[in-house]
């Protein structure tokens, strides 16, 4: 059970700054200047980011009987990019302000009405660019092929989708998934990991065959969520909360597919902490969509720099599938009826498509809190995804606590991520793990070795309860997995230290 929190506002330069003093991440190559729009994950970033993946991967792929996953390479044939219309299609305007010289890219069609958002300035248009990264595949220049890094991982996912198909048993409806790195050379990379040139992204391909309906509405049948229509923005209405299943009987969102990805992501979000006032679904106006898109909806954050892009969930058609059999030659298509012999080729009624780093900077706001009472940041991660599950800490000095401590750490370990803190005051070590949002700190005193007892300490409320240590790996899964209540998880004793 998640502890109800209080979340503290912080600009993205000062979270920016906190998850580089803390090691989450740092900007790459930072002792040369580093380099914009690239980020390394230190030792607790990549534990989070790890977590965080492993998290979307149980919802998306392990929870469902529907859907396979796969991990495609980053360079592949550069005749998928041609395919997929990248090459062709996959193009930015770049802007730089008359007035100010702020440096970004806007959509083609904005081009004659968008203002600088730093002082609405005009713009001048610096032309037309593919973002996609070009290498060379081979080491002689000369004979070299031009190669792409990727610039989504959905194409690897379409590439291969007869093998998957087959390999996995699939039928349809169903869908493949892929957690891995993209690059996009961004005109202007900014605001921490929200637009970088090298990210991750999360992305699920959900396959159907035409006008198949979604059986799973049953389930999102309680969900609300903001929704903001294009109607609603051409008419500079804001946004209303819906019911998803209501929205899509009274054809708001078009596809009840479409409504049940966005209730399943923003669930997701959710079930690890995240409040659901601070998200928002809104759909694409008509000349802003992908080359690729029927209907797009955003699921939408509300970012300290305003409401932006999370995930986007776009309704792709047979788009794909059929470039790719067209320019490969070989059949994208399944059989939907043995008896009669009928195949069809697939449609990607919704992609739900969600960057690891966006994803990063949602759960960090979601937990930060400055506490006036500890006078230190108290990171309120979901355990799930905190870098560390427990820290252990003996407050006795002796031999025999810390060889009983280490014991204790030893026999943690085998599970989760665990810390040996033996250093400073026992106020200095509740504070060090509150910052990077260690749940649970288990102290290790004289009871310890006389009663074969330890205390744990919940982060979110400073309570504390006595467990015995034959029953404490016991304890810490069921609290990590939500299935107890730290208050009756063990025997509430006074809190001397907070
Ligand atoms: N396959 C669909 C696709 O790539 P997209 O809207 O371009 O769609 C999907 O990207 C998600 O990937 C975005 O919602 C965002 O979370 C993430 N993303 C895209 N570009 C990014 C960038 N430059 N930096 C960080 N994340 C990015």
């Amino acid at each position: 059970m998640v502890q109800k929190k209080v979340l503290s506002e912080v600009a993205i330069d000062d979270l920016a700054a906190f998850c580089k003093r803390k090691g989450f991440v740092y900007p790459s190559g930072e002792i040369y200047g580093g380099l914009a729009g690239f980020w390394d994950f230190g030792p607790l970033g990549v534990e989070l980011i790890a977590n965080l993946k492993r998290a979307w991967w149980q919802y998306h792929v392990h929870a469902r009987n529907d859907v396979a996953g796969i991990d495609g390479a980053i360079i592949t044939n550069p005749r998928v990019w041609e395919a997929s219309g990248h090459v062709a299609n996959f193009v930015d305007v770049a802007v730089v302000c008359k007035k100010c010289g702020y440096k970004t890219k806007v959509d083609k069609h904005e081009l004659k009405s968008a203002k600088c958002d730093k002082c609405a300035g005009a713009y001048e248009n610096l032309g037309e660019f593919n973002p996609m990264f070009t290498t060379q595949v081979g080491p002689v220049k000369k004979d070299a092929q031009v190669a792409y890094l990727r610039p989504e991982t959905a194409q690897s996912i379409f590439a291969n989708f007869k093998l998957v198909y087959e390999q996995a048993r699939l039928k349809l409806p169903c869908g493949i998934a892929q957690i891995g790195k993209a690059f996009r050379n961004e005109i202007a990379p900014r605001e921490f990991l929200f637009r970088s040139r090298e990210f991750e992204q999360m992305e699920l391909e959900y396959f159907i065959a035409p006008h198949m309906s979604c059986p799973f509405m049953g389930e999102v049948k309680d969900v609300e969520l903001a929704l903001y229509t294009q109607e609603m923005q051409a008419k500079e209405q804001k946004a209303k909360v819906l019911n998803l299943f209501d929205a899509w009987k009274k054809g708001v969102i078009k596809s009840d597919w479409h409504a049940y990805w966005l209730a399943q992501e923003l669930l997701w979000f959710v079930s690890l902490g995240a409040r659901v006032e601070k998200f928002r679904a809104r759909q694409h106006t008509s000349d802003e969509k992908s080359h690729y898109a029927l209907d797009t909806w955003d699921l939408e954050y509300e970012f300290p720099m305003g409401w932006r892009e999370l995930a986007g969930l776009a309704n792709r058609g047979s788009y794909d599938l059929t470039e790719h059999q067209k320019a490969s030659k070989g059949s994208m298509a399944v059989i939907v009826d043995e008896t009669k012999g009928i195949k069809v080729v697939p449609e990607v009624v919704c992609e739900p498509s969600l960057g690891v780093g966006r994803a990063f900077i949602v759960f960090m706001l979601e937990s930060y809190e400055h506490n006036p009472q500890r006078d230190n940041v108290v990171l309120h991660l979901h355990p799930r995804l905190a870098p560390y599950k427990a820290a252990v800490f003996p407050i006795v000095k002796g031999e025999e606590y810390e060889s009983l401590a280490q014991d204790i750490v030893r026999e943690l370990r085998m599970e989760w991520n665990v810390l040996y803190d033996k250093s400073g005051s026992i106020g200095r070590r509740y504070s060090r793990n509150d910052e990077v949002g260690t749940p649970y700190c288990i102290t290790i005193d004289e009871s310890s070795v006389k009663k074969k007892t330890v205390t744990i300490r919940d982060r979110d409320t400073t309570k504390q309860i006595v467990v015995k240590i034959d029953a404490l790996k016991n304890v810490l899964r069921s609290l990590i997995n939500g299935e107890l209540v730290f208050e009756k998880a063990g025997k509430l004793v006074e809190t001397r230290v907070k």
